[in-house]
Formats: C-alpha cells, structure tokens, sequence
C-alpha cells in the first residue's frame, strides 16, 4: 500500500474527524447558509459555544458590546467569520495533540496573517485568507500522531540545520504533510481552494489558483519562529505592492494580532 495512504488510515481520530468541522467546512461550498444551518451545527456543544463565544467578545474581533449567542455573534460578525472561529476552535485538541501546542499556535499565527494581508492587498476575501492560512498544515497532524517523537526529531533538524521540511519528513516518514494533507483534504471533501492550499502551500507555482497559494506560502515563511528572509518571494511580494523592507514591521503587527486570538484559547 502506498506510504501515504497507510499513515492516514493508522489515524482512526482523523479519519472521524469532529464532524462539527466537516459540517462546517462543507457548509462553506454551498452558496447560500441559513444562519439556523451554522447555529444547529454548534448549539449542542456547550463547551464549545463558550470558546466560540470567549473568541468573539475577544479584543481579536474588538467589539464594544458583550455578545452572549451565537445567534448575535452570526449577526454581527457576519458567518463567513462565525465559520472559522468554529473551525479554529473545534480543531484545537486536534492539533494541540500533534506537537504541543505548536502547530496550532503556527495555524493560528498564519490564519491571521493571510486575514491581515488579503485585507490590506485584497487579493483575496479576508475571510476565507484566514481559514485557507489555518488550514495548510493539517497534514503534520498525521505524521506527528504517527510517530511523535520521530516527528519531533525532523522539528528539531528543520529548526537547527534549516533542513528543508518536505525532503526530510519524507526521508523519516517515507512521505510528507502535503502529501498526507492533500489525502485528508480528499477524504473529508474539503472545498477546491482549501485543498489547494494543502497541497501547494510549498510549491505555489504548481497549483491553478496561485495567488492564494502564494499569499499561504509568504505568510507561512513569515510567521515561522525564527523568521528567515530569504524563504519570501520577492517578485510575489512586489505584486502585493509591499516593500521587502517593511516586513518586520509587517511580522510584529501580525504576530501581535495573533496573540490576542491565541491568548483567548490557552
Ligand atoms: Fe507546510
Ligand atoms: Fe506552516
């Protein structure tokens, strides 16, 4: 059996995936979305209706007034917005399982890094930048829940040798997280862009709607913890009309930004 498939199908969690995500990333693809559809999907769930509820009274989102439903945070926040709290929510043990927090931290850091630019450059809805930026490493979930402490080891090589991440999971794991994402993304019948973003986070050229990828890929290299330059796309940047110059700056507010939505969840 091929590597991949064989390291998704060891995952029994992933492969029953909450279904309130599934729901909720489908309920993405249908053009039109009662607000009672997306209300069900979350009213049952009492603990998670009070994150989803901390998240939006959170200085994140910086309303005045305190919103206690998900009835009126759907009203002001609009759903598109409503969606992704659930997602980032829902998706938290998940991820906190795979590596320590971390790559939900990284998730967390890169959604509001896509959210933030799409809004400044508007190459893309900023709604939809966010869930495409929380979403592009989901397939570390499966390596990671496969052999923690091997996965841990590629971690350390890519952080201390600046290893490439793709060469060396596939050297441990005999395959790598685009892979196995680009499989998960098939099983769970996620929408064509956020499948795109998986499978092409790494290599934005390949994929048939680039800019999306791109916008992933340079916010991806630009909220890793130690942030290397040379990882940016220069000539990408310039079609964002952002200076290379500028982007400290730009790292510092985003990361900031993130913080506020992390600190809410921890
Ligand atoms: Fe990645
Ligand atoms: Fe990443």
């Amino acid at each position: 059996m091929d590597k991949t498939i064989e390291l998704v199908n060891a995952i029994k969690d992933i492969q029953a995936m909450p279904s309130v995500i599934v729901k909720t990333l489908n309920l993405m693809k249908k053009p039109t979305v009662s607000m009672k559809e997306l209300g069900d999907l979350v009213m049952y769930d009492q603990s998670l209706t009070i994150k989803i509820l901390a998240l939006v009274n959170s200085a994140y989102y910086g309303f005045s007034q305190q919103i206690s439903s998900i009835t009126i945070a759907l009203s002001l926040l609009g759903m598109v917005k409503v969606k992704n709290i659930i997602v980032a929510v829902a998706m938290k043990p998940m991820m906190s399982n795979a590596g320590d927090k971390e790559l939900w931290k990284h998730s967390i850091r890169v959604a509001a890094g896509c959210e933030y630019l799409a809004r400044l450059t508007k190459v893309m809805d900023a709604d939809e930048a966010f869930i495409a930026g929380f979403i592009h490493d989901v397939g570390k979930i499966v390596l990671h829940s496969t052999n923690p402490k091997m996965y841990a080891k590629v971690i350390e090589l890519v952080n201390q040798d600046s290893k490439d991440i793709l060469e060396t999971e596939r050297h441990y794991f005999d395959s790598d997280h685009v892979k196995t994402g680009s499989l998960l993304a098939k099983r769970w019948q996620l929408p064509i862009l956020l499948a795109n973003i998986i499978s092409y986070h790494h290599n934005p050229s390949l994929s048939s709607i680039p800019v999306p990828c791109s916008l992933v890929c340079a916010v991806d290299a630009l909220m890793q913890d130690t942030f290397n330059p040379g990882r940016i796309d220069k000539d990408f940047l310039k079609t964002l009309g952002i200076d290379f110059e500028d982007l400290e700056e730009l790292r510092k507010a985003i990361m900031q930004k993130a913080e506020l939505l992390i600190s809410e969840l921890t």
